[in-house]
């Protein structure tokens, strides 16, 4: 069944057992300050388990407070965090998927600290962030590039950007959020450079390790980053030997409008973004949002629209969702909701561990009585 779902690809020497990778979901189960939790690390070796070929662990942050989401956010900026990271990387990759660490600066949205900074000083949910000086942003590039070997001395197979969500590389690149007049502010060439200082600097710092890019394709808003650029800018990430790039669409800023909200209702709602950046670089493709159904992601592989698919909330909703496709029983799988109002994004949202509220009532009872 699903001849290419199942299919290996190899990624810069690595090879990945079949399509399917977990996509980065952060969920609250770092304990308070980061550290890796016995829930976090129960949490990923079950997603390791499900029989996805790599799993990329949600952001963790280069830059503590500054660049944090929150103070559960993983963290990978100092060496006290290398032996947590160690024992994240060695259960998953016990459970026989690749590991994958994906690390972040949330500028204008770290809310670990009152002082965000970011681009330009432009206002977001209440708060005007500080404008980063020269200084500023060569310290965080050299941030990014340590956070990195710590993923790699910790056993990571791949370390992955994130550019997305609207994070500090999408503030960068975007037209709305970067209104600087410097070099790094003003022509795509230039709003692109801290993004692409960024990738050659970590590069460096790990050698072969292939380092990934969480991608922001397209804004959702009438102002903000759209394809006709993020395709340039993907084109630059190729240039400098990505080993992947996973499309994403949406910030903070758009995921509550209205039609975006509908829009992410439906099986495969970034798909069509994924397609317009592969059709752009030769480079594997990771798309993700909504694959309900194995036939509907072997279809995205088989018409060539994406190479690997990336599920988040669908594993997190059934980790069983591999094998169950695998195996023809996708009748008894666990869907993710699209109704549910974005429960886990509120739960997260109030610094609070999240549950799936469409997980089966055995397996949300035995979850609350370990860790409520
Ligand atoms: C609660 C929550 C946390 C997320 N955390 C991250 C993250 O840490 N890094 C990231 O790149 N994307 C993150 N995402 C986006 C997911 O990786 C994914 O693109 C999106 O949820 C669509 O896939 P899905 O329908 O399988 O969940 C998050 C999404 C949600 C809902």
């Amino acid at each position: 069944m699903y001849p290419n779902l199942f299919s290996p690809i190899t990624v810069q020497g690595l090879t990945l057992k079949n399509r399917i990778t977990m996509a980065p979901l952060y969920l609250g189960y770092a304990g308070q300050g980061g550290t890796v939790s016995e829930m976090l690390l129960d949490h990923y070796r079950l997603m390791a388990q499900s029989g996805a070929a790599m799993v990329v662990v949600e952001n963790a942050t280069v830059d503590h407070p500054s660049g944090s989401g929150s103070n559960r956010t993983l963290r990978a900026d100092t060496d006290d965090n290398l032996d947590g990271l160690k024992h994240l990387a060695a259960a998953i990759k016990q459970e026989g998927a690749l590991a994958c660490l994906q690390i972040n600066h949330a500028g204008r949205f770290a809310h670990a600290t009152d002082r965000p900074v970011a681009p330009s000083a432009v206002k977001t949910f209440g708060r005007v962030p500080y404008a980063l000086e020269k200084n500023g942003i060569d310290r965080i590039v050299d941030k990014y590039a340590t956070a990195a070997a710590r993923a790699k001395a910790a056993g990571f197979d791949m370390v992955e950007l994130h550019g997305g969500t609207g994070y500090l590389l999408a503030q960068f690149l975007s037209p709305r959020t970067n209104q600087r007049s410097d070099e790094y502010g003003g022509s795509l060439e230039n709003r692109q450079r801290f993004a692409l200082e960024v990738l050659a600097r970590v590069k460096k710092a790990v050698g072969a390790l292939p380092v990934g890019y969480r991608f922001l394709a397209d804004e959702w808003m009438p102002d903000g980053l759209q394809l006709t650029e993020s395709r340039q800018f993907a084109k630059s990430l190729a240039r400098t030997g990505i080993a992947y790039i996973s499309v994403m669409g949406g910030t903070y800023e758009s995921f509550s409008l209205k039609d975006v909200v509908e829009k992410s209702k439906q099986e495969g709602y970034m798909l069509d973004l994924a397609t317009a950046v592969r059709t752009a670089v030769d480079v594997p493709i990771i798309a993700a949002g909504r694959f309900a159904t194995g036939s509907f992601a072997e279809r995205a592989i088989a018409e060539g629209k994406t190479d690997l698919i990336g599920l988040a909330r669908v594993l997190w909703a059934d980790p069983r969702w591999p094998q169950k496709v695998r195996d023809g029983q996708e009748g008894s799988i666990t869907h993710c909701n699209p109704d549910c109002g974005d429960a886990c994004m509120h739960m997260v949202m109030k610094g609070r561990p999240a549950f799936c509220v469409a997980w089966p009532a055995d397996k949300m009872k035995s979850w609350k009585a370990k860790f409520l």
